[in-house]
């Protein structure tokens, strides 16, 4: 199944490491080519109560997304 990902770009988040778990992303979309979309959004509306870095997964929002959370969450959707 196609992993649609909506990286949160806000400045909270950023600030957070979502602009590092991008990079990540990306050499993951390498590995698994046309399974991994990713795209850049602004604020998610999810940063307040420490909830940032934020991710959307195939709708499904995941909240203080380390890389290690969201990676394991997309090899599922793609394997
Ligand atoms: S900055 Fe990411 S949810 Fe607001």
């Amino acid at each position: 199944m196609l992993a649609k990902v909506k990286i949160c770009m806000g400045t909270h988040c950023t600030m957070m490491g979502n602009l590092n778990l991008q990079e990540n992303l990306e050499d993951l979309q390498l590995e698994y080519p046309g399974k991994i979309e990713i795209e850049a959004v602004k604020c998610l509306k999810f940063c307040e109560d420490n909830k940032a870095p934020v991710v959307e997964l195939n709708g499904k929002i995941i909240t203080n997304a380390s890389a290690e959370k969201i990676i394991s969450e997309i090899l599922e959707v793609v394997r």
